[in-house]
């Protein structure tokens, strides 16, 4: 499973970086407006510097929400490096934007989804990655874990090249169970990450290894 970074935040891809086992980034309109990125020339800058720290995929969200407009984006956002992965909604349009853009060699996530229906339609048009959405899922009352699982289901019963992104993850847990569920990504907060080290009986393990070694091998 590859773990992606869900987040423009420099500092925090850098963090994640140095943890050594950082795929990829996802970004997102809110995302980047959390930067405090004014005019659209920082804004491609900023995916630039991204690009430049992580050796991986990194999605950038388009504005667009018509055919056009998708593909002018795309276009623009595709050139700036080859790890750049074009984030489309899945829409009527959207979804004839990701046949174009894969036919053209140009990757694409596409966002938004929310249905199992939505992300085999985004199979069959031949995105890179299908985001389900599963805490947005959870935040009304429904499983979003469980899209996870049908999704996964429906793609390796048609052994579908799209990979599954586990997005709007909210915990570390989430993470865990997206992991169950066979997503072929995960894309989290550093935080949520971070929490994937944290066990009290490592803590306490470390504390008494230590304290027996300085009690007798390391006396001076
Ligand atoms: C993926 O990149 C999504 O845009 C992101 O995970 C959404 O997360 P949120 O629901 O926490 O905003």
């Amino acid at each position: 499973m590859k773990f992606f970074i869900d987040t423009a935040n420099i500092e925090q891809i850098k963090e994640a970086k140095s943890l050594g086992i950082l795929d990829g980034v996802t970004t997102n309109p809110s995302l980047v407006s959390k930067e405090g990125i004014v005019g659209r020339d920082n804004l491609l800058k900023h995916y630039i510097e991204i690009c430049n720290i992580v050796q991986g995929d990194v999605s950038a969200e388009v504005i667009s929400t018509d055919f056009n407009g998708m593909i002018t984006e795309a276009e623009e956002l595709a050139a700036l490096d080859p790890n750049i992965v074009v984030k489309i909604p899945i829409i009527k349009d959207g979804l004839k934007a990701i046949k174009y853009l894969t036919d053209k060699g140009i990757k694409t996530n596409c966002t938004l989804v929310f249905s199992t229906g939505q992300a085999l339609l985004a199979a069959k048009a031949g995105a890179t990655y299908v985001s389900p959405f599963v805490g947005r899922l959870d935040d009304v009352s429904s499983d979003g874990i469980e899209l996870v699982y049908n999704i996964a289901e429906i793609y390796r019963y048609y052994g579908f090249d799209t990979q599954l992104l586990a997005a709007s993850i909210r915990s570390t847990q989430h993470i865990i169970q997206c992991a169950q569920a066979g997503a072929d990504v995960v894309t989290s907060p550093l935080s949520a990450i971070l929490g994937l080290l944290k066990h009290p009986l490592t803590d306490s393990g470390i504390k008494k290894f230590l304290e027996d070694y300085n009690n007798t091998v390391g006396k001076k």
